[in-house]
């Protein structure tokens, strides 16, 4: 695969000006699709060798209504996030991680998957060329999207003949329209979000559209989002629909183990690491839903929903309440996380990557 040259320049800005940014209002940003300039597209045919890619203006695509990813959801999606220092500068968090799930989610969905290089590149590129909608330093991040689909024709059920990496961009805030306020959970048993043998464990679109009634239904009782049990037992929590679940319990932070059901995300792996660095036991474990009446405390991790207090979670009738308060270990980790995002913190694993 052959990169793209567009990616002219690594900017180290002194300082940051309001004009950097596009005109709009950068204090309400929610999770909605704000447009953005341009986007990225690579095509390979015959699932062979990507040709060059190419940033164009960011707009609709055709697709034949045979595409493989139309008919027989083969495709794949990625979330990473750009953002601003106070100092001007640009930069994305952990970017090769989302490159190498790609390709793990590419093996399973047989298609072929840029490399770790050619992945980050276009990621790159495709934040520079939107840089102005990189949101003012603390209010909020440029959401990239990457996709992977077979958008080649094919009618009867086998890989696409080609298969097209996009890479679009949407400034974001927050994910929940709480805000910043403590989700409130509602754990659902009828309904599963991944099964063993299944898709769960990648970033398949075929995970998330089975799970929009559930997510529907808990919104319209009042609830944020749906924790779903395992398929088998129904007695293990599992993830959250848009993000993953930590439990803490004295000194232990604990979140479900991954066997092929649960997203390994992310924000995930990075809150692991930093509990560790500050003192606490890491556990990845199965999570009977019944531990969640002891816990002290239980948050979320995502790239779009970023760390994320717990202030409830009902199953069974059960509201269990989660007390909120300024020494929250979801406080410390999240404090950490966004501190070496920022540069506050030393970045001591490599983690922040300037744009
Ligand atoms: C992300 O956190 O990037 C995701 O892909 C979750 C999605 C449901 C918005």
């Amino acid at each position: 695969a052959q990169v793209a040259s567009s990616l002219q320049h690594a900017c180290e800005p002194a300082s940051f000006s309001d004009d950097d940014c596009a005109d709009i209002d950068w204090n309400h940003l929610g999770f909605s699709l704000t447009p953005t300039d341009y986007m990225y597209i690579m095509k390979c045919s015959n699932n062979e060798n990507f040709l060059q890619g190419q940033l164009c203006r960011y707009g609709n695509i055709e697709l034949s209504p045979s595409a493989g990813v139309l008919n027989y959801g083969q495709g794949l999606f990625e979330g990473t996030k750009a953002y601003r220092r106070e100092d001007g500068g640009l930069f994305l968090f952990r970017p090769d991680q989302n490159a190498i799930r790609m390709q793990i989610g590419a093996e399973r969905m047989c298609m072929p998957s840029p490399s770790v290089e050619h992945f980050i590149n276009a990621v790159k590129e495709t934040a520079l060329a939107n840089k102005r909608w990189i949101p003012p330093p603390g209010k909020g991040s440029l959401y990239i999207r990457p996709l992977l689909i077979g958008s080649g024709p094919i009618l009867g059920l086998a890989p696409a003949p080609e298969s097209t990496f996009l890479v679009y961009a949407s400034p974001v805030g927050n994910y929940f329209k709480e805000g910043t306020a403590p989700l409130n959970l509602y754990v659902e048993d009828e309904i599963h979000r991944a099964s063993r043998g299944g898709a769960g464990g990648i970033k398949s679109i075929t995970n998330y559209a089975p799970v929009l009634k559930a997510i529907r239904r808990a919104k319209d009782r009042g609830f944020s989002d749906v924790l779903y049990l395992d398929a088998v037992k129904k007695k293990n929590i599992e993830e959250v629909s848009s993000c993953n679940i930590f439990v803490i319990k004295g000194n232990v932070i604990a979140t479900p183990i991954t066997t092929g059901t649960i997203l390994e995300g992310v924000t995930r792996k990075s809150i692991m690491d930093i509990a560790t660095d500050l003192g606490y036991q890491v556990e990845e474990r199965t999570i009977p839903v019944d531990e969640l009446v002891d816990a002290d405390e239980v948050f979320c991790t995502g790239t779009a929903v970023g760390i994320a207090a717990v202030g409830s979670i009902t199953h069974n009738g059960n509201r269990i309440e989660y007390k909120m308060h300024p020494d929250l270990a979801s406080k410390k980790l999240y404090n950490r996380y966004v501190g070496i995002q920022s540069g506050k913190f030393e970045d001591k694993r490599g983690w922040v990557v300037q744009i």
